[in-house]
């Protein structure tokens, strides 16, 4: 039986993740560590909170002696656990220095003492590369972040990359671009657009619109995570995007297409600091690799609009902390 130790289960990808896991692999057993932030809700995991093969540890993955118990029942770690919105990380960086930084390095010794660990999936972002204007960041490209939430996620990565080449960790570092799907805290674009909409709300469009973002459906993102575990080598990273880029403001455009609204519903606010104009990933790597994306974004949008508008009790209670920008 496979034990994996998952981090941060309780939040967007984590959650969709063990679910996933969970169904995929009937042998595996899931211990989920998360410390319930803001951002982490176990009504994500409602579903599965009776599954034999699944426990739950409320616990912070700054804490040493927790890690250190907890890596010692596991032999795989599927690390998702920080502080992710990078309004919030603008406003005040402290928590994720601790989180995505301190924490990182918590579970690399944590796995450097267990001798058993057999992978420890880090997951990175796009965001460590900061913007181009044109072309692709392949996984060489140099690290240029441009926020601090960017910033702590690069030393993160950058973290792992060492203790790869230093303590022979068996390590890989996967690099997502933007997700999105259900579970998504309403304070990210796409469900903050979607249920400000369903709320005959405006939704916020930074500056003119124009920045643009690779998105990915997380059931496609949770697919190549397992398919990394099977088949990824020891000490690689791999870019994980899909290939649909698009402009805020058109992507503004097809919710209001989807939910009936029109452009009066828009409301342009002024422009984040440091705003990254695109981010375009080449996941060449991935698909050499043998994993192949589904290519179906306006599908996979338009059923996540369909769920934000059945799961109204899931995220009617979430939008009173929805972080705005002070
Ligand atoms: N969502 C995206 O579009 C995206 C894209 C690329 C990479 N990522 C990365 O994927 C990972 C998951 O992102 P997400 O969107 O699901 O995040 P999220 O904010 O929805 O969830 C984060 C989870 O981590 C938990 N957590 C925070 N600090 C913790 C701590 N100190 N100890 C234990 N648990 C803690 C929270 O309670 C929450 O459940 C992150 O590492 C993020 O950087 C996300």
């Amino acid at each position: 039986m496979s034990r994996f130790l998952v981090t941060g289960g309780a939040g967007f990808i984590g959650s969709n993740f063990i679910r996933h896991l969970l169904a995929k692999d009937p042998d595996c057993f899931v211990i989920n560590l998360d410390k319930l932030t803001y951002a982490g809700n176990l009504a994500n995991l409602e579903s599965v909170s009776q599954n034999p093969r699944y426990q739950f540890v409320r616990g912070d993955v700054c804490d040493t002696s927790l890690v250190r118990r907890l890596m010692g029942q596991v032999d795989w770690v599927v690390h998702f656990a920080s502080e992710t919105h990078v309004d919030r990380s603008i406003d005040s960086a402290e928590d994720f220095i601790e989180t995505n930084i301190r924490g990182t390095q918590v579970l690399l010794d944590a796995a450097r003492e267990q001798c058993h660990i057999h992978r420890f999936i880090h997951f990175s972002t796009d965001e460590v590369y900061g913007s181009t204007v044109s072309g692709e960041f392949s996984e060489t490209s140099r690290f240029n972040p441009s926020s601090p939430y960017a910033a702590s996620k690069a030393a993160g990565d950058l973290l792992v990359q060492a203790y790869v080449k230093t303590h022979r960790t068996p390590a890989i570092i996967l690099r997502g671009c933007n997700n999105f799907g259900p579970y998504q805290y309403p304070e990210k674009v796409i469900p903050l657009f979607i249920t400000n909409l369903i709320e005959n709300k405006k939704i916020p469009v930074y500056g003119n619109g124009e920045n643009s973002r690779e998105w990915m459906y997380v059931e496609e993102t949770c697919r190549a995570i397992l398919f990394v575990c099977d088949k990824g080598q020891i000490g690689q990273v791999y870019n994980v995007g899909s290939g649909d880029e698009i402009r805020n403001i058109d992507l503004a455009r097809k919710l209001l297409s989807l939910l009936k609204k029109d452009e009066t519903s828009i409301a342009f606010v002024k422009d984040r600091l440091g705003h990254d104009w695109r981010y375009k990933l080449n996941s060449n790597k991935l698909r050499n690799l043998g994993f192949e994306v589904s290519g179906k974004f306006d599908v996979h949008l338009r059923e996540t609009v369909d769920w934000y508008l059945a799961q109204k009790s899931w995220w009617g209670s979430l939008k009173k902390d929805v972080y705005t920008i002070k």
